[in-house]
């Protein structure tokens, strides 16, 4: 309990929802709505206790805040999460039950949050979701993955142009190859990148298998041989370890809080000589899209969201010249801009 309370102290707002008939639990974290109501994806996984789920929701819904400001994008921070267990996992039935459940619970906090995709839940899921409610954006059809991915491909490219450096001929591993990782490793290659995988699932191999690519043991991933590492799993990637062991000069990608311990993780590999793009500003292709769509009932290009990446990571390393990190120069704009909302 009182870890509830010290999360929900990071926050604007912390609802815990369960669904007896179904089983359903899931917490949904509001961080800052300043510049306007929450947005965020909603993810399924297992945690250990509620409380890791609820600091999980608080940490994400943050970086939600931050990446609607770095992008402009007049939204608040939010994030979902829907805490897996083994019968969620092998009933898809009652999965699916759940997250209607779960639709029912987005209606009760009367429409101010809106959300979709995220890890674990694909636009398969977001359907479900949207049979009971219309606040689950990113369904079927929903270019939110290869915009993503289209996001990270520029911030590679603006990362080593910066090293003076050009994207084609360079190794770049890509850390997980589901809904944005797939599509980056496949726009890479056309970019003539030399692309490596790694993802313990079947998916993985095949993906692997499909386009001739060399699959990387999960436990070698994060030092591997490389000129750029693509995170684009779960999050809390690079802790002091991971960071010693790092044989890469660059780091952007999908997965959401990557940073161990944020600011020092950020010093520590500026230290090391890494250059490390920022996860909240890399990964912001879906949340242009998502929102565009939202707002207008249009649907932008995946170009769209592409393009504005491209602004703010310039943007950003601008920022950096004045010898600040990428990170420090990020989260700098983020809180300009949500200051400048009140
Ligand atoms: N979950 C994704 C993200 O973290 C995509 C998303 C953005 C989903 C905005 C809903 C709203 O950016």
């Amino acid at each position: 309990m009182a870890e509830l309370i010290e999360i929900a102290g990071r926050l604007e707002g912390l609802h815990l929802f369960s669904d007896r008939a179904s089983g359903l639990r899931a917490v949904i974290a509001v961080h800052d709505t300043r510049r306007g109501p929450p947005r965020g994806g909603t993810r399924l996984r297992a945690y250990p206790s509620l409380a890791e789920a609820a600091d999980d929701a608080a940490r994400l819904a943050q970086g939600m805040s931050y990446k609607f400001a770095v992008h402009g994008i007049p939204y608040g921070g939010g994030k979902g999460v829907i805490l897996q267990d083994a019968a969620g996992a092998s009933d898809r039935d009652l999965l699916e039950e759940r997250l209607r459940a779960y639709g029912r619970c987005l209606e009760r906090l009367g429409g101010h949050f809106a959300t979709g995709p995220d890890y674990g839940i694909t636009s398969r899921e977001v359907d479900v979701i949207r049979e009971v409610t219309q606040l689950a954006i990113g369904e079927h059809g929903s270019q939110a993955g290869p915009a993503t991915a289209a996001g990270v491909r520029v911030c590679l490219e603006a990362g080593f142009a910066r090293l003076g450096l050009e994207l084609a001929g360079r190794r770049i591993l890509v850390q997980g190859v589901g809904t944005v990782g797939g599509p980056l490793a496949r726009q890479l290659l056309a970019a003539d990148a030399t692309v490596l995988i790694s993802d313990p699932s079947p998916a993985g191999a095949a993906l692997a298998t499909e386009l001739g690519l060399e699959l990387v043991e999960p436990q070698d991933a994060l030092r591997a041989d490389v000129d750029a590492l693509a995170p684009c799993a779960t999050g809390q990637v690079f802790d002091a370890e991971a960071i010693a062991n790092l044989r890469c000069r660059l780091i952007a990608g999908a997965a959401n809080d990557q940073l161990v311990g944020g600011s020092a993780a950020a010093e520590a590999l500026a230290a090391r000589e890494v250059l490390y793009l920022p996860d909240f500003v890399v990964n912001g292709g879906a949340a242009v899209l998502l929102t565009a769509r939202l707002e207008r009932g249009s649907e932008p290009e995946v170009q769209i969201a592409e393009a504005r990446i491209r602004a703010t990571i310039a943007e950003v390393l601008r920022r950096a010249d004045r010898g600040l990190t990428p990170y420090a120069a990020a989260l700098e704009l983020a809180e300009e801009r949500l200051a400048q909302a009140v």
